[in-house]
């Protein structure tokens, strides 16, 4: 009781031991993220982004497709009976940023890659009430129009490269073919293909 009130009485010591106390519990929270491989590791399959796929994955954020879809299964039955195994942190250490996303004005998207034809993906893309006829996502019609500059890409994976992701000199040397005469349309749709492949085992 007495000690107590010496802390109450003195501002001081009390401003000390409340950031000794705030220290301690963020380091106990932080700590074990940075130390942990499970969040840093990419799991089983996971490989950075082919070149084609790396473009379409910025169509997707410049478009900002992440204000309708998340890209994450959430462990729930309701969730993985719906779009698949749910996801796990070492799925998106080659996302920067990531694109996990909270709002669902449509479908999470983590498990799509498979599910369509490319076909299916460029009506949809370009007019989606052409397909869904209720439904309230834009149509990208110009995504058709731009094509993907391949220095650009090239320059991407450079730094990439530079920053760990595992690319080796010959995929940054061949992506300049891989990419070059495509769309922004094609990009986007190889990178919405590829996404949740390799954890579905499909
Ligand atoms: C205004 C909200 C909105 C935006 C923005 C949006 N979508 Fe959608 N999206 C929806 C809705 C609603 C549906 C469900 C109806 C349909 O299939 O069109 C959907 C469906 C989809 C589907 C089919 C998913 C499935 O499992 O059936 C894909 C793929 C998709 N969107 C991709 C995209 C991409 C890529 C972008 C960005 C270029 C985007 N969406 C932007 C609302 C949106």
């Amino acid at each position: 009781m007495a000690q107590h009130e010496v802390v109450e009485k003195n501002i001081n010591l009390m401003a000390i031991l409340i950031a000794v106390v705030i220290s301690v519990a963020g380091l106990v929270e932080i700590l074990p993220l940075i130390f942990q491989n499970q969040v840093s590791e990419p799991s089983e399959g996971i490989v950075p982004y082919p070149p084609l796929q790396l473009a379409g994955r910025d169509v997707y954020v410049r478009e900002g497709c992440y204000g309708c879809h998340s890209q994450q299964v959430r462990p729930f039955i309701s969730e993985t009976e719906r779009y698949g195994p749910y996801s796990v942190a070492g799925e998106s250490v080659y996302d920067r940023p990531f694109q996990w996303g909270s709002k669902r004005t449509g479908p999470d998207l983590a498990r799509v890659g498979g599910r369509y034809t490319d076909e299916w993906h460029r009506v949809h893309l370009l007019n989606p009430r052409d397909l869904v006829p209720e439904s309230n996502m834009p149509g990208y019609p110009w995504l058709v129009r731009n094509t993907i500059e391949p220095g650009m890409v090239v320059r991407k994976m450079q730094k990439l490269q530079a920053i760990g992701d595992p690319y080796t000199d010959e995929q940054i040397q061949n992506a300049v073919a891989e990419v070059q005469g495509k769309t922004e349309m094609d990009a986007l749709i190889a990178y919405l293909q590829g996404l949740g492949r390799t954890r579905t085992g499909r």
